[in-house]
């Protein structure tokens, strides 16, 4: 399986990858990805990056028109270099501040942040732990203080998300560790789970960075609450 990045181009997405679309819903303070419409499950797919298709989530070729400047300008830094340390009492936080706004951190007793500044109460600790691991970017990693890292390993697959409470579309969520390869050649760290762009305004392309939420980015298919 494997990710493609094409110059000012869409994702070529290779290997049998399931194709799913999901809804980010709330559920009392936080949040739950719900099943979406049914998308194609095809050997080989082209995914839009550049946002303007008329055939979401799929390329229709658009950016050979659009003039869409798809410059990767991310870091190549490893998450471990890029990332700073929140310290608390009995869990640590590493975040390298690649945010989707998906809101997955956000529990019912605090954010993901405050829950490991107050995780002398195992409660908090273990919805700190909870929040960083269902963060779909891939943002956070809760570690012990004996260097334990909470990390998962998700099945492999893409889901093509939408924000109805935002209003919004919003990223491509890519789990289970599938690599991505930049429009040079270079393969991206390989991580469990990461958001790429695809409303084409990211200022961290390939990944997502919450840009989608300014521009109100629509795909035509947010359900309307
Ligand atoms: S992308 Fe991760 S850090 Fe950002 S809001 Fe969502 S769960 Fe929180
Ligand atoms: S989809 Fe989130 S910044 Fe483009």
């Amino acid at each position: 399986m494997k990710i493609k990045i094409l110059k000012n181009g869409p994702y070529i997405v290779t290997g049998g990858v399931p194709l799913y679309e999901k809804i980010i819903v709330p559920v009392g303070d936080h949040y739950v990805l719900q099943d979406g419409r049914a998308l194609p499950q095809k050997e080989k797919y082209i995914l839009c990056r550049c946002g303007e298709t008329s055939i979401p989530p799929f390329c229709d070729g658009i950016h050979l028109k659009n003039g869409f400047d798809g410059s990767e300008t991310a870091s190549r830094k490893t998450y471990d270099e890029r990332a700073e340390i929140l310290k608390g009492p009995d869990l640590d936080l590493m975040d390298d501040g690649r945010c989707a706004m998906a809101r997955f951190c956000h529990r019912d007793r605090g954010d993901a942040w405050e829950l490991t500044e107050r995780s002398y109460n195992p409660l908090n600790k273990s919805e700190a732990i909870i929040g960083a691991i269902e963060c779909p970017a891939g943002r956070l990693i809760a570690i012990e203080k004996n260097g334990y890292r909470h990390e998962i390993k998700n099945k492999p697959c893409i889901e093509i998300v939408q924000d109805p409470e935002k209003g919004v579309s919003a990223a491509i969520f890519v789990r289970g560790g599938i690599p991505i390869e930049s429009e040079d050649g270079q393969i991206y760290e390989t991580r469990d789970s990461v958001a790429l762009c695809r409303c084409g305004k990211s200022r961290n392309i390939p990944f997502c960075d919450a840009s989608h939420l300014i521009s109100m980015f629509d795909d035509g298919n947010v359900p309307k609450n």
